[in-house]
């Protein structure tokens, strides 16, 4: 009988697309996926460093897993505990040190000796550590996945960061920027789309960077990289994310207002409002840098929605410096946004700067900018009623009958009595808006994917 393997997965795209490979490259040392730790014989944690108290987390989420160890070895049954991601990446030993029940601990860039790892760790009843950032990527040796066959899928073209913000720890936790090649990825993309993926999304810590190597020997950058899979059959809608300011190229912009597939949606982290602080986060852009990007973005797709990311409270912050990001959330108009306390990440410079802000200005200040975002998606949202939008509803609602999709803009739509239109792309009548959803009512099947409703409802968003 297979075993049983259920992942946990915090934080990022990165780390849901991590996990199915995880799954995958366990899938062949007999591993099957099961839902739940009660039918597990192996649990992986899947974590992530981003979120505060990511380790205090992790050890209650330990805690459990170990008294659920305990009762099967009880009933003569074994099960493994496995932590991966970044904190298994950051903490590493230490994890061994304060929960010696667990058995394996493998770092992000090193998932393909998962089933060694686990042959290991049953034939020498020792943890197995695996954490070396390997010359040769792990893209290359884990196996293509085979787990998904959604109609939206994932594709991790580029890993690890090298622009050190100093409050960050990706640049420690997944190394070095790296990017797959053209071919790889395009393979990748080809085979998917072969299996019904009709949405692809490109995944990386800093995927603009992106820089693969072509058949040719030239480089590319993501624009002609978007521009390839835009020209694989079946693929009718590409996103990608995340981004950084300081590369997001002329040729990436127009790719916006050129590309009839890339969904007119961006998240592009600023972090603060303020260039003091912007600075002092080794941000490298200035808040006018970002203003120029936004004002390129709308000359080109003028409905194209925007995301981005914030973190408030970042040592030295003042109240003009806040006032400073407020004021830049009011200019640009957001269609949603993620916004954080700063907190202090072990081993990066930020968490060493004196000026630490206090709990309760970083609390009120977080209230104040989630509000003005809250107003801004709102507003978004509500501009979408009456018109027409193309829904990818690949997803269960919770309601009998109930599905739910994106819109282009990254919407989440909910529809009723639509079980028949499962699994396809559809055109669907916004008749609804909330602060973080939409309700619609199929207006035709179009599976066909060309998409004069789309046109149509841009041009009324604007009207
Ligand atoms: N404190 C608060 N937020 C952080 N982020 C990253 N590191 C920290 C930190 N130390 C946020 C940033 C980043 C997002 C993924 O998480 O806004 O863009
Ligand atoms: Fe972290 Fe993003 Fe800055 Fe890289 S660009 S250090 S991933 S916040």
């Amino acid at each position: 009988m297979a075993k049983k393997l259920y992942i946990k997965t915090y934080g990022c795209q990165m780390n849901a697309y991590d996990s199915d490979r995880m799954a995958d490259v366990l899938a062949a040392g007999g591993y099957e996926p099961c839902s739940n730790v009660e039918d597990a014989d192996m649990v992986i944690v899947n974590t992530c460093h981003i979120r505060e108290k990511a380790s205090e987390k992790l050890y209650s989420d330990l805690g459990r897993l170990r008294l659920e160890k305990d009762a099967k070895a009880r009933a003569g049954r074994r099960m493994l505990i496995g932590v991966a991601g970044c904190v298994a990446q950051a903490d590493g030993e230490e994890i061994l040190a304060r929960a010696p029940y667990v058995d394996v601990v493998v770092g992000p860039q090193s998932y393909h000796q998962l089933p060694e790892l686990v042959a290991d760790v049953i034939a020498t009843a020792k943890p197995q550590i695996a954490l070396e950032f390997e010359e040769q990527a792990k893209f290359d040796l884990l196996p293509e996945s085979t787990l998904r066959s959604d109609m939206a899928a994932f594709v991790s073209v580029q890993e690890g960061c090298d622009k050190f913000c100093t409050f960050c720890v990706v640049p420690y936790t997944r190394g070095a920027e790296y990017s797959r090649s053209v071919t790889t990825v395009l393979d990748e993309v080809k085979r998917l789309a072969d299996r019904g993926a009709v949405e692809i999304s490109l995944l990386g810590q800093n995927v603009n960077a992106y820089h693969g190597i072509a058949p040719d020997g030239s480089e590319w950058g993501l624009a002609k990289l978007i521009e390839a899979v835009a020209n694989i059959h079946g693929i009718q809608r590409i996103r990608y994310t995340t981004s950084h300011p300081m590369d997001m190229q002329d040729d990436l912009i127009a790719a916006h207002g050129e590309i009839d597939a890339l969904m007119p949606f961006l998240h592009l982290p600023i972090q603060s409002g303020s260039d003091a602080i912007l600075k002092a986060m080794n941000r490298k852009h200035t808040a006018s840098h970002y203003l120029n990007i936004v004002e390129k973005l709308r000359k080109v797709r003028p409905d194209i929605a925007l995301s981005s990311d914030f973190i408030v409270g970042f040592p030295g912050e003042s109240d003009a410096d806040f006032e400073a990001t407020l004021s830049l959330v009011e200019t640009v108009e957001f269609a949603q946004a993620y916004s954080f306390k700063y907190s202090i990440r072990p081993g990066t410079p930020a968490g060493d700067y004196a000026a630490q802000i206090d709990e309760a200005v970083k609390e009120e200040r977080l209230a104040r900018l989630q509000d003005v975002i809250g107003t801004q998606q709102q507003r978004f949202n509500r501009r979408m009623v009456g018109t027409v939008q193309q829904v990818l509803l690949d997803k269960e609602g919770k309601r009998k009958g109930q599905c739910k999709g994106r819109s282009p803009y990254m919407q989440s739509v909910f529809v009723e009595n639509a079980v028949h239109y499962r699994n396809s792309l559809v055109d669907v009548k916004i008749v609804a808006a909330y602060a973080n959803s939409l309700l619609g009512e199929i207006v035709s099947a179009d599976t066909q994917g060309e998409n004069a409703a789309h046109g149509q409802a841009r041009q009324k968003i604007h009207a």
